[in-house]
């Protein structure tokens, strides 16, 4: 079994600390024995049908129905070079895309690879200059680093999303190919940059659909996750209120670099309103944004949708939980003095200036404040020198 040597594992175990400097010694490619066009083919098979096969023939070459007639004697549309001139390796189109040598005529081959190993370019070397032929003694099984049907999304996308093995040891640090396919082959450039490739439907990233696939809404890790993102009573809150939220698929301590609980969402409250916030997968504990704006609140994902009451009220009523003084405002409504927050009716109005972290208090002309101290006449009622937090 053609697998990661021991120290290439080890170096793998480093590399997770310190990634942008330390490039880790990719592992040997499988090894590909024997001679003649058998090898050759058994080379191709292993190396070359994700992208030159019967179904997908790039550059319009299908190496798999009949290699040594799609390349012998046969002239580039493209770039106008023979493919296989028998007898002249180094004046074969084929031989010098192998070894990176092939000028101006496109890219290596494999795309990004750098050209292939030295063994496999021996291989392909001594077949053209015994003169190409399609002889050989027997047939020889290459075995290949992946399961067959592993180009399917659906294979290969969950091995990528729950790192069941590093991507990154072969495919390179940038996934632009390493010693394998580099992953824009298929992809397209930018792709790592696109959360949904991963996340969700659209280019929020948020899911509804999970990593492991998951879709329905009530089985998601996170029902509640767009009605946070959408406005509301508050503004459609960034992923940064609950996450450290990466600008790629690439950033440090997202999927493919340096985490270290691959498979696992972390939610961190650091870069939010909520700092000091606990999730324990069920609850989150001290929130600010779930609080009444005085003291920081708690919920669980199992309590539903939220109404004022469920932050701002306490024992006696709407106004318990708030600081002292609006019980005696209590016949008056909220849009009085937070009119541009709320309504009269006590509609949210400006969502953005809500659970902002910040108290909007437009208090009525008729009475100033200076600090905690209002002066003025208001409702009939003089209110100079009264104090709002006595
Ligand atoms: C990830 C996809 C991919 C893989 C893997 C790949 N190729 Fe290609 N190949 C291409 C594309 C795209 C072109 C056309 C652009 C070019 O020539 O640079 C091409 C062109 C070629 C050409 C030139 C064909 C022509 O008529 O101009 C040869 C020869 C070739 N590939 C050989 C190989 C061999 C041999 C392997 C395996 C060692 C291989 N390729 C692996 C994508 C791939
Ligand atoms: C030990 C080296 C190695 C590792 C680790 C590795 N790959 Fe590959 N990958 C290869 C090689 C080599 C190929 C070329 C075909 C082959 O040998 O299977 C390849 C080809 C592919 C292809 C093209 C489809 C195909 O079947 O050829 C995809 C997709 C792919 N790898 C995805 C991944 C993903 C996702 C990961 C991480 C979960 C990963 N690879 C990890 C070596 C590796
Ligand atoms: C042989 C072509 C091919 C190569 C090479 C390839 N992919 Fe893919 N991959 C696809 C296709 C096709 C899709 C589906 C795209 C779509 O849904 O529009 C896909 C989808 C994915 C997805 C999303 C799957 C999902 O449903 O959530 C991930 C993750 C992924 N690829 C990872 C990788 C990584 C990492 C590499 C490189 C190591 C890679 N792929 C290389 C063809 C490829
Ligand atoms: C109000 C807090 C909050 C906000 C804002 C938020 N998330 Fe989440 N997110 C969570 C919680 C809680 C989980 C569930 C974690 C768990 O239990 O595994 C989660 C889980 C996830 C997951 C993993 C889903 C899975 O497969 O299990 C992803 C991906 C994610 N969030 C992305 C985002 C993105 C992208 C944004 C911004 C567009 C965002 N989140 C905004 C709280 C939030
Ligand atoms: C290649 C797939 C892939 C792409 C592309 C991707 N993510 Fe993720 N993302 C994951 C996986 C897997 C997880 C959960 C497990 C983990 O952290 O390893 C995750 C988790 C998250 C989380 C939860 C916090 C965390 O780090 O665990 C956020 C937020 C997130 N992604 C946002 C984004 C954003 C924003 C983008 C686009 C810039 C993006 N992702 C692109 C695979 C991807
Ligand atoms: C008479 C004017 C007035 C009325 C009426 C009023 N508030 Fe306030 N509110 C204030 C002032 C003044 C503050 C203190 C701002 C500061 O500390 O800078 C405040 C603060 C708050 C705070 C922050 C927490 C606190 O208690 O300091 C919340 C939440 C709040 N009000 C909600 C409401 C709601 C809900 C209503 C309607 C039931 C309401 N207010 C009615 C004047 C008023
Ligand atoms: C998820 C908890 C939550 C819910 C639900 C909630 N609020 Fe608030 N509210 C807060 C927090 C926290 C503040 C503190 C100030 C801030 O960050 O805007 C606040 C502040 C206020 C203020 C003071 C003005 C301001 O914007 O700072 C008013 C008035 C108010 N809320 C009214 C309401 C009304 C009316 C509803 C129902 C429609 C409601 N709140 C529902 C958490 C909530």
């Amino acid at each position: 079994m053609p697998r990661i040597p021991v120290w290439a594992a080890l170096v793998g175990l480093f590399a997770t600390a310190c990634d942008d400097t330390f490039f880790p010694v990719p592992p040997e490619p499988p090894p590909v024995d024997g001679d003649g066009y058998c090898a050759v083919q058994a080379f191709f098979a292993a190396d070359c049908f994700t992208c030159h096969a019967a179904d997908v023939a790039l550059g319009d070459l299908d190496l798999e129905t009949d290699a040594a007639g799609a390349l012998v004697g046969q002239v580039s549309a493209r770039w106008g070079e023979t493919l296989v001139v028998a007898g002249d390796p180094e004046g074969s189109l084929l031989y010098r895309k192998l070894t990176a040598t092939q000028g101006a005529a496109g890219a290596e081959m494999p795309p990004a690879s750098g050209g292939v190993s030295a063994e496999r370019a021996a291989l392909v070397y001594d077949w053209i200059a015994a003169g190409a032929t399609t002889e050989c003694s027997a047939p020889i099984v290459v075995e290949r680093h992946h399961p067959d049907g592993y180009d399917q999304p659906v294979v290969h996308g969950p091995d990528a999303k729950f790192q069941t093995e590093r991507c990154v040891d072969c495919h390179g640090l940038d996934l632009l190919g390493g010693t394998a396919v580099a992953c824009v082959t298929c992809h397209g450039g930018g792709w790592t940059a696109q959360c949904n490739w991963c996340h969700g439907t659209d280019s929020t990233g948020v899911p509804p659909r999970d990593i492991d696939g998951q879709t329905d809404p009530t089985l998601i890790s996170f029902p509640p996750h767009r009605t946070h993102i959408t406005a509301g009573i508050g503004p459609g809150f960034d992923c940064t209120e609950c996450h450290l939220k990466p600008i790629d698929a690439l950033s440090d301590g997202h999927v493919f670099l340096g985490d270290p609980t691959p498979g696992e969402a972390e939610v961190r409250f650091w870069w939010g309103r909520s700092p000091v916030a606990i999730y324990d997968g069920q609850s989150c504990s001290d929130v600010y944004c779930h609080g009444n704006g005085r003291e920081n609140g708690s919920i669980a994902k199992s309590d539903g949708p939220r109404d004022c009451d469920s932050c701002h009220q306490g024992p006696g009523g709407f106004s318990q939980l708030l600081s002292p003084p609006h019980n005696a405002h209590a016949s008056e409504t909220c849009a009085e003095c937070h009119g541009d927050t709320v309504d009269a009716a006590g509609a949210i109005v400006t969502p953005a200036k809500h659970v902002d972290g910040v108290v909007q208090v437009a208090l009525p002309v008729e009475i100033t404040r200076t600090g905690d101290t209002c002066d003025g006449t208001c409702h009939l009622q003089p209110h100079t020198g009264a104090v709002w937090n006595p």
